[in-house]
């Protein structure tokens, strides 16, 4: 079976595998907020079940490097309010050799790591997949503010990136008002429009352009804009993903073709810091813990994941298959609510 719940199988909170004795932790790929939440359950979870804990810095790379420490319950204090990740994070492009990743599994061994859990997106994961194949027990955590894991509704940081992007549109809205101005403001998410479109409904944004849309017309846009100051509205604002791009150019065109002020503003990387909220700590504290469970029972290859409102683990060769597609529900009721 591709999935089950650990939350419904109490046997995997005691059993704890006797091959199992050191389990180490890492943050790979962007960071995201709720990361530090995670390393502090993986860490304490497994401290209470009387294993040893090592903290692995700067992903694959640090892995590489041997930047491996040992981790107490106190290294972890005071960090679950805190954004970024404590371990620190890397991309490594030798862990995608072949001969990167043997060396990878070879330090795990040298130092006893006998599971690791592995924080990060799906290249994240394949990782993880690569060092599961060479003998080393793998669980991966969704941890991205892109939310663009298929086998997970929830990832690490998503809630906080939307939260903190749709505070500082609320504020473009302000000026842009007073102005009355069209703005194009462009959220992160690499190619998928997840924090586009949660943005765009919670901020009541005229138009929302994502990746995954397929419709997208300028000279249909520049008719809309000029419609919607003729209905008397005082400004226009347009969600951008950054996997459409190009916000400054396209300003500079809408402005040309409709005599409307607009300016575009790139809200970049304070996207991905800041305290996480509520849900991300809670969230990524189960993960956390439930990674560390998962190895306990003797689980391997696997990611965690949160679907239909379960805490749910996935094979992660099956997890990397899977699609997701964003809602065109959700989407058509973006735009009717835009009117
Ligand atoms: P994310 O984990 O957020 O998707 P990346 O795609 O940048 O971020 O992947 C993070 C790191 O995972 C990469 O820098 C690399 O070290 C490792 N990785 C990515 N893809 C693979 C792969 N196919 N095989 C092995 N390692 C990989
Ligand atoms: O994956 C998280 C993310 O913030 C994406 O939204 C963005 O495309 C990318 O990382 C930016 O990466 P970097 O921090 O390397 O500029």
């Amino acid at each position: 079976m591709a999935e089950n719940s650990v939350m419904d199988n109490d046997k995997y909170l005691d059993e704890i595998e006797d091959s199992i004795r050191t389990i180490g932790v890492l943050t790979s790929g962007g960071d995201a907020p709720g990361m530090n939440a995670a390393i502090r359950a993986v860490v304490r979870r497994a401290l209470a079940k009387g294993l040893k804990v090592r903290g692995i810095r700067r992903g694959y790379h640090g892995l590489l490097k041997e930047e491996i420490i040992d981790l107490s319950a106190r290294d972890v204090s005071d960090t679950i309010q805190r954004g970024g990740t404590i371990l620190q994070t890397a991309r490594c492009k030798t862990m995608r050799t072949e001969e990167g990743q043997q060396k990878a599994a070879a330090i795990c061994k040298k130092y006893g790591i006998d599971g690791l859990v592995v924080i990060g997106g799906d290249g994240s994961f394949a990782g993880a997949q690569k060092l599961a194949n060479l003998g080393v027990n793998t669980v991966g955590i969704p941890g991205t503010i892109d939310l663009d894991i298929a086998c997970t509704d929830y990832t690490i940081g998503f809630d906080t990136a939307v939260n903190t992007a749709m505070e500082a549109i609320d504020k473009v809205r302000d000026t842009s008002t007073s102005h009355e101005r069209c703005s194009i403001i462009e959220v992160m998410g690499r190619d998928a429009g997840y924090l586009a479109l949660w943005c765009g409904i919670a901020n009541g944004a005229e138009r929302i352009l994502m990746p995954e849309e397929h419709d997208y017309d300028e000279q249909a846009l520049i008719d809309d804009i000029l419609a919607n100051k003729k209905r008397g509205k005082k400004n226009y604002i347009i969600i951008n993903a950054e996997g459409v791009g190009d916000s400054i150019n396209m300003a500079k065109r809408i402005e040309e073709a409709t005599g409307i002020e607009t300016r575009a503003t790139i809200l970049g990387h304070m996207q991905r810091g800041g305290s996480p909220t509520c849900k991300d700590r809670v969230y990524a504290s189960i993960m956390g813990a439930m990674a560390v469970d998962l190895l306990c029972a003797g689980k391997t290859n696997r990611v965690v994941g949160y679907k239909n409102g379960e805490y749910v683990d996935f094979d992660i060769e099956e997890a990397l298959a899977m699609k997701k597609t964003i809602s065109d529900y959700q989407y058509n009721v973006a735009k009717t609510l835009a009117l």
